[in-house]
């Protein structure tokens, strides 16, 4: 518990001084004293696994349309509007299983397996500049880097263009946070707004084209649904694209991040994966528990409800704190410990339910042979200064880990 800290007058939208650095010990005297907490805003703040999870498998009572949220906060003809109220993400049956329908062919087992040679190999170029540099910066040089280029491939972005994504990606994903400045309103307006001239002129080019357009590519299927005339409207394709290119890369590249972070706080744990390389799989579900790069989800109630005995109106907004239920202790034993064979670890990083996150085997895929190959390759690594983290709530994000070779 923190010193000073009432979990009663906890506001999501100005939180305490420290919990920016460590959001954990105020999550825990949430969870503990406060679990269906009233923010000052009005929207509740829930912190336990088991509330969370009744929430994200009731989703005819718990919507995911952002529409009433969003409405007030971007107003309903900003750019950052449209797209947060059009991406898959955030709307409800029967338009999010159309649209869901339309990319699940992306996520298979076989179409997965595609990927595994063109994964290992980014890692192993990776792995070769560290070995000559002796030392890396593990946000630009790998964790960043991997999942963008996976993801681009997966929609058919050409190669140049993917650091433009990048800069997007986050003013667009930034406008999610609870508190917002106009600067940052700006900024995800415009990205929104550039993010969708570039993709219309992709698909032009594409179209024109067609002898370079690969069958396999999202980005064509998603344009060829267009074209059909009824499975996907125009607008619907351009925010599908945006959103699973940001969706693709940020999330993941935090989680590399966080993986390398962990591992080196804890050596032993090196020395451990190292001995039993099946530990790879538990260890990548243990850096998503323990560090979810998501940290916070929402919904909307759509019925009067209750919430571990505490009655909520129906509209009632939630935020669901991912970071808190993934360390409740009637879920996990001793939850702050960072133990790589956690079995079992039925964690909420990826969600439940039908948002389930689609691209929760490729982001696997992708954590699972960085850190094989990184470990393996290089057990003495270090730390060379402390990781930088965002002022971010709903992402965990380190923009700064620089590490040596040991
Ligand atoms: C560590 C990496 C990732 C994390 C932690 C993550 C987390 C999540 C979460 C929590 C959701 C559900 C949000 C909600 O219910 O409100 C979600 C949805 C989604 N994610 Fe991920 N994600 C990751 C990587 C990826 C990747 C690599 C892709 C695609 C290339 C992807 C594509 C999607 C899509 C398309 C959805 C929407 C699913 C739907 O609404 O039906 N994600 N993700």
């Amino acid at each position: 518990m923190v010193t000073g800290f009432d979990p009663h007058t906890f506001d999501l939208r100005n939180v305490p001084a420290g919990y920016i650095a460590d959001p954990y010990p105020y999550l825990a005297d949430l969870r503990k004293n406060a679990p269906v907490h009233r923010n000052p805003d009005g929207t509740y703040v829930l912190t336990r696994y088991d509330d969370l999870v009744s929430v994200y498998r009731d989703p005819k009572l718990w919507s995911s349309d952002k529409r009433a949220d969003f409405g007030p906060k971007f107003g309903p003809d900003a750019p950052l509007f449209e797209h947060h109220t059009t991406s898959v993400v955030f709307i409800d049956p029967p338009d999010h299983t159309r649209i869901r329908k339309l990319f699940q062919f992306a996520f298979t087992r076989k179409a997965l397996a595609a990927f595994e040679p063109r994964i290992s190999k980014l890692v192993d170029g990776y792995l070769d500049q560290l070995e000559d540099q002796g030392r890396m910066e593990v946000v630009d040089e790998l964790s960043f880097r991997l999942p963008i280029e996976v993801v681009a491939d997966m929609l058919g972005v050409p190669g140049e263009d993917r650091m433009l994504i990048r800069e997007w990606a986050v003013a667009i994903l930034t406008a999610l946070e609870p508190e917002l400045t106009q600067a940052q309103q700006e900024a995800g307006n415009a990205a929104v707004v550039e993010f969708k001239n570039y993709l219309r002129d992709l698909i032009r080019r594409r179209r024109a084209r067609p002898e370079q357009a690969a069958p396999t590519e999202v980005l064509t299927v998603l344009a060829d649904a267009e074209a059909d005339g009824e499975k996907l409207s125009a607008i619907e394709l351009l925010h599908q694209c945006i959103f699973m290119l940001n969706a693709g890369h940020e999330t993941s590249t935090n989680m590399i991040s966080h993986g390398v972070h962990e591992m080196l706080r804890n050596p032993g744990e090196i020395l451990r994966l190292n001995e039993n390389p099946d530990l790879i799989e538990p260890m990548v579900e243990e850096v998503l528990r323990f560090q979810a790069p998501i940290q916070i989800n929402n919904r909307r109630s759509t019925g009067d409800c209750a919430l571990s005995g505490v009655d909520l109106p129906a509209g009632s907004t939630v935020h669901m704190i991912v970071a808190a239920a993934n360390r409740d202790p009637a879920q996990f034993p001793d939850p702050d410990r960072f133990d790589i064979n956690r079995r079992p670890n039925r964690h909420l990083s990826f969600a439940l339910g039908i948002h389930i996150c689609a691209g929760n085997a490729l982001a696997r895929l992708e954590a699972q042979i960085a850190f094989r190959k990184l470990f393996a390759r290089f057990p003495t690594l270090a730390l060379e200064a402390p990781a930088k983290i965002a002022n971010r709530l709903r992402f965990r994000e380190i923009i700064e880990l620089r590490i040596t070779r040991g």
